[in-house]
């Protein structure tokens, strides 16, 4: 058994993983690791330097060199440089999004960010959120969740956070390229995304994310809480 507890949560785009996340995180006094902002991140690297979602080795070696920090602010999303550069808004965007999801689905590039991911786990825990965490980063994971809700409710969600951005999109359009991210992420033959067979899975559609949040702790041991 290893000697550092991780908590995976995996789920489809706009699940509230990220959210639920952070503060699970900040609950238990844990890390935290957002593995679809390295995908991110690597997407917007490559475009960066012009290398195309088709050219699988270039996009693993952008994947390797690839330097990503994340700057934690008490109560606020990181912040998210690449290269030394801030991409904190830029990464966030449906775009990188779905070219995250393209480039995602080839075997190199995952495999590139494997040392990467498992090096998050350092004591005293770790929150760890993705598509894959469960199943494939860390499957000794003691605590794994499978958080989803409705393609609609996800959109909502997602579009209310990027209008509070003061990003301008629509509705349709963003539930229709959340749908085919999900299609393509849970087809691809590498690390698909589906619930592990141990996790719990959460359906949070008509959920607060307070009793969502809840519902996670409840579910570790007292002594985590500090
Ligand atoms: O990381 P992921 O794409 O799964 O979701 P997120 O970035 O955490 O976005 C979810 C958004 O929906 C956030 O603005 C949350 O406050 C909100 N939300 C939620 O996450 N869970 C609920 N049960 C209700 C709302
Ligand atoms: O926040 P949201 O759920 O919309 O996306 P994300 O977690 O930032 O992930 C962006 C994309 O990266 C996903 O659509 C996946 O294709 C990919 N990803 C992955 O393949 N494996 C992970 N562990 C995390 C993300």
């Amino acid at each position: 058994e290893h000697a550092v507890p991780v908590v995976t949560i995996d789920g489809p785009a706009g699940a509230g993983k990220g959210t639920v996340s952070r503060l699970v995180a900040q609950a238990l006094g844990w890390g935290y690791l957002d593995s679809g902002a390295l995908y991110r991140a690597v997407g917007i690297a490559a475009s960066w330097e012009g290398i195309g979602l088709d050219e699988p080795e270039n996009l693993a070696a952008c994947a390797a060199r690839t330097d990503i920090k994340f700057v934690t602010q008490q109560h606020e999303e990181p912040k998210i440089f690449v290269n030394e550069k801030e991409a904190t808004a830029e990464i966030r965007s449906e775009l990188a999004g779905s070219m995250a999801s393209a480039l995602a689905a080839q075997p190199l590039v995952r495999q590139a960010l494997v040392a990467l991911q498992r090096g998050f786990r350092q004591p005293p825990g770790l929150v760890a959120d993705g598509r894959d965490m469960g199943t494939v980063i860390f499957p000794d994971a003691p605590y794994k969740f499978f958080l989803t809700a409705s393609p609609l409710e996800r959109a909502q969600r997602r579009y209310k956070q990027l209008m509070e951005k003061g990003v301008s999109v629509k509705l349709d359009a963003l539930l229709h390229e959340i749908v085919a991210r999900d299609e393509r992420d849970a087809n691809r033959a590498v690390a698909p995304l589906k619930p592990a067979d141990d996790a719990i899975v959460i359906d949070s559609t008509s959920m607060p994310i307070d009793a969502v949040i809840g519902q996670v702790l409840s579910a570790l041991p007292p002594r985590f809480r500090r």
